[in-house]
């Protein structure tokens, strides 16, 4: 299949008009979706959020994200099995999203390995929470519901997907149509104070 994502950009904008959404809308909107309603989600709108990602920044500009989408049924059943049994069945609520996204990240990248061992810092996962971040605000710019999952059984959800060993299975992301009941209020924040200093800790 050719992705062609201008084509997909500007037939969402046709569709769906989603250049009027304002992004702080999108922020304060956003809650952690995990009941979802059995409608499916349309590829066109997943692809969207990908290409969110695609625009993201990065370091040294190295995008190391990728994704994975689990959109039948039968495969997001297999894997739900695998990576949300025995200490992980907590998580077993996202067996019923109707799609899974892997976010994976390519490690075999020179930045990567640069900034591990010059600076201690795996920029690789940052960019990844950026990624995630950027796909979970578009998708909720779309009327859909997502939740992060980091409780999952991690090796056999890698050996499930078939994941390389140069590539890090990093979270999983939950997508669907929030079920009328999910919307909750904001969960509790800090307040701004204990966020922020100014000019110095
Ligand atoms: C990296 C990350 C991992 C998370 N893992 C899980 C998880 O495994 N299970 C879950 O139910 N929620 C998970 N969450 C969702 C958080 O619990 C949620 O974002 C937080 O409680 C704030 O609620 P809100 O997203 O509705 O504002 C995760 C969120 C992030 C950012």
């Amino acid at each position: 299949m050719v992705l062609n994502a201008s084509r997909i950009w500007s037939a969402l904008w046709r569709r769906l008009n989603i250049s009027t959404h304002p992004i702080i809308e999108s922020i304060q909107k956003r809650r952690s979706i995990r009941r979802f309603d059995e409608r499916p989600v349309p590829r066109d709108l997943i692809l969207s959020c990908i290409e969110a990602v695609r625009l993201a920044p990065s370091a040294e500009n190295v995008q190391p994200s990728r994704f994975i989408v689990i959109d039948d049924p039968e495969r997001r059943d297999a894997l739900s099995k695998a990576a949300f049994s025995g200490i992980y069945s907590h998580t077993q609520w996202a067996a019923k999203a109707p799609v899974l996204i892997a976010i994976c990240a390519e490690l075999d990248i020179l930045a990567n390995r640069i900034g591990k061992a010059i600076q201690n810092m795996p920029y690789y996962l940052i960019d990844i929470g950026i990624a995630g971040e950027h796909f979970v605000l578009q998708a909720e710019s779309l009327g859909l519901g997502t939740c992060w999952i980091g409780w999952f059984d991690f090796r056999k959800a890698k050996k499930h997907l078939r994941i390389p060993r140069h590539i890090r299975l990093c979270e999983l992301i939950a997508v669907g149509y929030p079920d009328g009941e999910s919307r909750k209020s904001l969960r509790k924040r800090k307040d701004l104070e204990e966020l922020v200093r100014f000019n110095q800790w």
